[in-house]
């Protein structure tokens, strides 16, 4: 089944407490929860302290996308701290297999990012190693942008690589997903739907999530 994980910082900060109460009801199948450091990204979010905090609130399963320049220094404290699924960026770190292994190694998910101008053929190794490809289809940094419509050859493309191997690979997509292309998105071959202001810039979550959940 396809997964929908509302982007928690798109939330009202001073209210996450009830912001996760509301996609818990509305049905989420993940929190996703951005990590920002201000070098990889021009913002700057938090640190594992808020994946330890809604980690003692929710049981939902926490994806961990890690914005943060070569993540291997922190990958333990993420991982204590509660994700399950942790995803680091191919354009963060020199040593991808590395920290792949260290994320399965320590009993997390391992997932790779890649921005909107990195090509597909810059994952083509690490593909057997990682339980997620996280697509970028906004470039990295704030919620609230418009879609790269191009992402879609991309993930068409990474399908058809995924389905040639026979791997179980989950493609993730993140950045600018509404109601409105989630079809587009899910018709290109991807498994899980992040949206952050296509569900908290509702009045609805709940209405918003399952209309989502129609079109997947
Ligand atoms: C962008 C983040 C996304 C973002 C999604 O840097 O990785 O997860 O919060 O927000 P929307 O869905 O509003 O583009
Ligand atoms: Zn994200």
């Amino acid at each position: 089944m396809k997964k929908i994980a509302p982007s928690i910082l798109s939330g009202n900060l001073l209210n996450l407490d009830r912001e996760i109460e509301l996609i818990e009801e509305a049905g989420a199948d993940l929190i996703h929860v951005d990590i920002m450091d201000g070098i990889f990204v021009p913002n700057i979010t938090a640190g594992w302290g808020l994946v330890d905090a809604i980690r003692n609130k929710t049981d939902i399963p926490l994806d961990v996308h890690l914005m943060i320049d070569r993540p291997e220094r922190y990958i333990e404290d993420f991982i204590n701290s509660g994700a399950n699924i942790l995803t680091v960026h191919q354009e963060g770190t020199i040593h991808l297999h590395r920290v792949v292994e260290k994320i399965r190694e320590l009993g997390a998910s391992p997932g790779v990012a890649i921005n909107p101008a990195t090509p597909i053929s810059f994952i083509q190794e690490i593909l057997n190693y990682v339980d997620i490809v996280l697509i970028m289809s906004v470039n990295p940094g704030f919620s609230g942008q418009e879609f790269i419509y191009s992402s879609l050859f991309k993930i068409e493309k990474l399908c058809k690589i995924i389905s040639a191997r026979q791997l179980e690979t989950l493609i993730e997509v993140d950045g600018g997903i509404k109601v409105l292309n989630v079809a587009d998105v899910s018709n290109s071959g991807a498994g899980i739907i992040v949206s952050g202001s296509g569900i908290f810039g509702t009045d609805n979550y709940k209405e918003t999530i399952e209309l989502m959940r129609e079109r997947l």
